[in-house]
């Protein structure tokens, strides 16, 4: 089976089973760190290099203050908890995202993470954490702006190639699948270029409830996607010759 080497998920629908639940929407939050935990590990048992995983978003912060701490707590949560075991695993832990906003706490926390996995190599985990599409394209620009103002780029050397370097995924490669559970098919500024050619998938099942036979459903209608590019396939140009 033709498996993808990036897999890049917009976790979505916390809320909505807490609230089949009666249940406070942060409780769905709880139940969804179980779920990350799973599909990390499905991931690497599947033969997944790269999982993205999007957690929070830059838009999120226009929710309740009382929600916003809690994804944060859950956040520092996750990784005080489960960072060792990443690390026996061999797992490299990076995130991606704007970091000036975040709280010195989970800065550390998020740096100390990235450094202790720096060289593990069987597979990565990028935390998308205060991540938007549009604010890591901006900051991206703003970057190479500088570099040209200083004259240490070119202007005219600006290419797609030199405006990807310069975004938090500089050294990964570009999604290959996206999923998005809970029914709702829209990309919610995620990784708006670099999913320019990603497949996409959308599950119906509430991202508490995402297990491992999702993972395996999500790669079967993968595998079964024709990829094109903008080119003909070999095998259809070779019919028409
Ligand atoms: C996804 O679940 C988690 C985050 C966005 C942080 P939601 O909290 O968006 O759940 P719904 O969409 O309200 O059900
Ligand atoms: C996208 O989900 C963000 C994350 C999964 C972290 P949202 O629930 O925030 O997206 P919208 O608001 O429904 O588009
Ligand atoms: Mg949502």
């Amino acid at each position: 089976m033709n498996t993808p080497q990036h897999v890049a998920i917009i976790m979505d629908g916390n809320g909505r089973w807490a609230q089949q639940r009666g249940q406070a929407r942060t409780s769905g939050h709880r139940k969804g760190v179980e779920a990350v935990r799973q599909a990390v590990k499905s991931a690497g048992e599947l033969g997944i290099k790269y999982l993205t995983l999007f957690a929070f978003s830059s838009e999120n912060w226009r929710r309740p203050q009382n929600e916003v701490n809690d994804l944060m707590n859950l956040l520092k949560i996750f990784v005080r908890r489960d960072l060792a075991e990443l690390h026996r695993e061999n797992v490299r832990v990076r995130v991606i995202g704007d970091r000036k906003s975040l709280k010195s706490d989970i800065l550390s926390l998020l740096t100390e993470a990235e450094e202790l996995t720096r060289e593990n190599r069987a597979q990565e985990l990028i935390i998308a954490f205060n991540y938007g599409g549009r604010d890591d394209i901006t900051r991206a620009a703003r970057l190479l702006a500088i570099q040209a103002a200083r004259g240490e780029i070119d202007p005219s050397s600006i290419n797609e190639d030199a405006l990807s370097r310069a975004l938090d995924t500089s050294d990964v490669p570009d999604p290959d699948l996206v999923i998005r559970t809970s029914g709702e098919q829209r990309i919610s500024n995620f990784l708006i270029w670099q999913a320019a050619y990603a497949e996409f998938v959308f599950l119906p099942c509430l991202w508490p409830d995402f297990g491992r036979a999702d993972f395996e459903e999500a790669l079967r209608q993968y595998a079964g996607r024709k990829r094109r590019f903008g080119a003909v396939a070999e095998q259809d140009l070779a019919l028409g010759s």
